[in-house]
């Protein structure tokens, strides 16, 4: 059975209720009814991101035909709604079964204000910690307990590009860029042939972007550096970054701030635009509409970052005082399995983060993905929670926001390095 919690609203307020008597569905009788359903929080709620949920959630339902997935989605990319809906339903004591949460930084918010569970003795249990990489593992961790199941790894700093608007503008369709200033002319050639160079979406993406720009401009271990203090925000480095993300903001489209990334990548696909930066999710919208890679679309890693994979991964919680604690092992067992791992990560555009998953019939892009995870160094991306914390990336947003409208890159500097010195710390 599937359903969605808009259509069982009153189930679900029922087992909130429940839950909160102490009269959970756990064999006393209370809340039988509710017990067999699983709410699963995500921001996967439309399009290319949606057919990848219900690619893992088929597997759930083959492997559980006794549970209910109920589809608990907040659209918005990047959590950019979702994770306010989700602090309020914590704060007020109303989880979800399991909810989505970046590995690293942000994964530690939810573990310092208490609202999940550790996992280690699952992970002992059912072997789990042979089946992650260790240094995927050491990001799910806080003073030595594991906190969730990687379901993915994704990829931030790929360019997609569209080969025929390329062409149009007398670029090689498949050249790539050793650096932002080579890329800077060619950006030049497509506003010269009238259509968008590089397209954004709204703030988050905007987000996306810089920290791109940061690890082209600053190398992987200044970059690395932001996040622990090491790297001086207020140093001339950054200013230069900063200058020429101010520069790559000038050849985006007008309209970005009314746009979420499916929007901005879309103006790739339908060749109104040359190129954008995203996370490889782009990879899903690019198959779900049977574009073929290296003839409709093309991709490289942005300029000045090739040999490092800018990484995140999404992975899934045990929420403190959740619903049904029966139900979330049992969406926790297919998201660590082979098999869930598999059909989820061939149609999310991601690797799978299980080791023993196969890849060898995932897409050609995907082929690239898999040799860069595991030949080129690894970093943690910023707008993506694997950096910095929930808390300081709405500082960094708001900054990158105001700057959009403003277009101050010396208060951006500012606005940037105290929003490092408040919570680099903490
Ligand atoms: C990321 C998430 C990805 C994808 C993307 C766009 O934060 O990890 O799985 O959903 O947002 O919404």
């Amino acid at each position: 059975m599937r359903v969605t919690r808009g259509t069982t609203g009153a189930a679900v307020a029922a087992s909130v209720l429940l839950a909160l008597t102490g009269c959970g569905g756990d064999g006393d009788g209370g809340g039988a009814a509710a017990s067999d359903e699983i709410e699963v929080f995500t921001w996967w709620a439309e399009g290319s991101e949606k057919e990848g949920l219900d690619a893992l959630v088929a597997v759930f339902e083959q492997q559980h035909p006794d549970l209910a997935f109920v589809n608990g989605a907040v659209a918005g990319g990047a959590g950019s709604d979702a994770k306010n809906v989700l602090a309020s339903r914590l704060q007020t004591n109303d989880p979800p079964a399991t909810f989505q949460a970046h590995a690293g930084a942000e994964l530690t918010d939810y573990i310092d204000q208490a609202q999940i569970e550790g996992l280690s003795a699952m992970y002992e249990e059912k072997g789990w910690t042979d089946l992650f990489p260790e240094g995927l593992l050491e990001r799910l961790e806080h003073e030595g307990e594991i906190y969730s199941v990687p379901s993915n790894i994704h990829r931030a700093n790929v360019v997609w590009a569209n080969p025929a608007v390329l062409e149009e503008a007398g670029l090689e369709p498949d050249a790539t860029y050793g650096s932002l200033d080579e890329w800077f002319t060619a950006l030049d050639k497509v506003d010269a042939a009238g259509k968008i160079p590089l397209s954004v979406a709204t703030d988050w993406t905007q987000v996306h972007l810089l920290e791109t720009v940061l690890l082209a401009d600053l190398g992987a271990e200044a970059y690395n550096g932001l996040w622990d203090g090491s790297t001086d925000w207020s140093g001339p480095e950054v200013k230069g970054a900063l200058e020429n993300y101010a520069k790559l903001i000038d050849y985006t489209n007008s309209d970005r701030q009314s746009l979420d990334w499916p929007d901005a990548t879309q103006l790739v696909i339908d060749g109104q635009a040359a190129f954008n930066v995203m996370g490889d999710w782009a990879e899903a919208a690019f198959a779900t509409q049977d574009k073929k890679f290296g003839t409709d679309y093309v991709t490289f890693p942005v300029p000045g970052t090739d040999g490092v994979f800018d990484f995140l991964a999404d992975s899934f919680t045990m929420p403190v005082n959740g619903p049904n604690p029966e139900g979330t092992e049992a969406w926790l067992d297919t998201v660590a399995s082979a098999e869930g791992q598999e059909a989820f990560n061939k149609a999310k555009g991601s690797i799978p983060a299980n080791v023993e998953a196969k890849t060898d019939d995932f897409g050609a892009y995907q082929q690239t993905a898999v040799e860069s995870w595991s030949n080129d160094e690894i970093v943690s991306s910023l707008a993506h929670g694997a950096a910095a914390s929930v808390s300081w990336l709405t500082d960094v947003t708001a900054a990158v926001s105001k700057f959009g409208s403003q277009r101050d890159v010396a208060g951006l500097q500012q606005a940037l390095a105290s929003a490092a010195e408040k919570h680099a710390a903490e």
